[in-house]
């Protein structure tokens, strides 16, 4: 099972990307997964929050590279698909991560509501070094929260960054010591769910109600272009050498 799903307390459910031999990537059947999970959580009256995280001290690695690099078989992205309903969740949800935390790994942290890192972890957004663009979102909502000069180093140079700049770039509540971040999430989970639960849907509703139409329209944008881009010969050069390695 590539996402794997647990009631860790009552009330708060954890979901695992759990594909260690490829560091989580995500692949199809991994964002199927996920959605699954979600959709499940947000049904079911007896969970009130949420924990995303990834099994084998690695968060995730990101879409899986050699579905990118066969985008032009595989038909419409069922990671557009989760982004919707990741976006779109009326329910808590709490990041964990340690270890690594590529693409949309990073840019899904834009859409939980609290997210937490272990020391050790390590981000990155290299949409352009892959030929790609951004996602996810994250070319409107991290100049919001990070700064546009911010926004810029981490989206253009994609270089890799550490929890300190992600905590600073407003990706993260906190950083935790390497290892911590599970605990301290389900801690606030678990506090999430001690509240009463249409207060906690309502406020997460009111944070999120005036960029929700830009948050829509960019990640439709976004996704259109990254369509194109993952066809590009750029792209496609950037997959076969990273299968080739
Ligand atoms: N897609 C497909 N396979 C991936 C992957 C991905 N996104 N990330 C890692 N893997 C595979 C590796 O190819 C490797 O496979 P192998 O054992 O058959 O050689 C295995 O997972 C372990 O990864 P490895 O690269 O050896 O681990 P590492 O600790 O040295 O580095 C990363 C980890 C995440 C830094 C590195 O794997 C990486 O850069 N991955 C690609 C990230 C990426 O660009 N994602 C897309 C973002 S848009």
């Amino acid at each position: 099972m590539s996402i794997l799903t647990e009631t860790v307390l009552p009330g708060i459910v954890q979901i695992t990307m759990n594909r260690p031999e490829r560091k989580n990537a995500l692949d199809r059947a991994c964002y199927q997964g996920l959605i699954d999970a979600i959709t499940a959580a947000e049904a079911d009256p007896d969970i009130r929050a949420m924990v995303l995280t990834g099994a084998g001290g690695c968060f995730t690695s990101g879409n899986d590279i050699k579905d990118f690099a066969g985008a032009a078989e595989t038909g419409p992205r069922v990671a557009m698909d989760y982004l919707g309903v990741l976006s779109t969740a009326k329910k808590p949800i709490v990041a964990a991560v340690e270890g690594f935390a590529v693409g949309i790994g990073t840019t899904m942290l834009l859409h939980c509501d609290l997210a937490f890192a272990g020391k050790g972890a390590s981000f990155r957004m290299p949409f352009v070094a892959l030929g790609l663009s951004p996602e996810g979102a994250s070319s409107y909502l991290l100049p919001l929260i990070a700064g546009s000069k911010r926004a810029a180093e981490l989206l253009m140079l994609g270089e890799a960054f550490g929890p300190e700049i992600a905590h600073e770039a407003g990706l993260l509540n906190a950083v935790t010591p390497e290892g911590g971040a599970l605990a301290l999430a389900i801690e606030k989970a678990r506090a999430l769910a001690a509240l009463p639960p249409q207060s906690v849907a309502l406020t997460k509703m009111l944070l999120k109600r005036a960029q929700a139409p830009a948050v829509a329209e960019t990640i439709a944008t976004e996704g259109r272009l990254f369509g194109e881009r993952l066809l590009s010969a750029e792209a496609q050069a950037a997959f076969a050498a990273f299968l080739k390695r």
